[in-house]
C-alpha cells in the first residue's frame, strides 16, 4: 500500500501542469511559421523572436497576455490568437517549447 501512494505522489509531480496535445499544437503552429519560422527561430524580417525551446507555460502565458492585449500588445499577432482558446494556447505551447 505504501509503495502504491509513493508511486501516486510520483505520478502526480511528474504530469505537466496542464493536459496538453502538441498534435494540435503542431497544427495550429502552421498559422505562425510565416513570422516565427517552421523551427521557432524567429525572423528579423517580421521582427519575430525566437520562441522555440521557451518553456510551455511562459509561451501559454504570453499568448494568453497578447490576446488579452492589456499587458503586452502585439497587433500582428491579435487576429490570429483572438480567434483561438486557451486550450489552444496549451497545445502550442507543448508543440513550441519541444521545437529546436
Ligand atoms: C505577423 C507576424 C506574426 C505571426 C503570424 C505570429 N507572430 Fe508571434 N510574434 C510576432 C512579433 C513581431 C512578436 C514580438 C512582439 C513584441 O514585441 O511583443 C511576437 C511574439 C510572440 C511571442 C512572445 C515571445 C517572447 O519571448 O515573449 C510568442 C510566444 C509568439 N509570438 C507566438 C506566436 C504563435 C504561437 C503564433 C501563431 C499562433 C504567432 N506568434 C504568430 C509576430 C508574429
Amino acid at each position: 500500500m505504501k509503495s502504491f501512494l509513493a508511486v501516486l505522489v510520483l505520478t502526480s509531480l511528474s504530469a505537466p501542469a496542464f493536459a496538453q496535445d502538441a498534435a494540435k499544437g503542431a497544427e495550429l503552429y502552421k498559422q505562425c511559421i510565416v513570422c516565427h519560422g517552421d523551427k521557432g527561430d524567429g525572423n528579423v524580417a517580421q521582427k519575430a523572436p525566437r520562441i522555440n525551446g521557451q518553456h510551455d507555460w511562459y509561451i501559454a502565458k504570453q499568448l494568453e497576455d497578447i490576446k488579452a492585449g492589456v499587458t503586452r500588445k502585439n497587433p500582428v499577432m491579435v487576429p490570429i490568437v483572438s480567434k483561438m482558446s486557451e486550450q489552444d494556447f496549451k497545445d502550442l505551447a507543448a508543440y513550441i517549447s519541444k521545437l529546436k
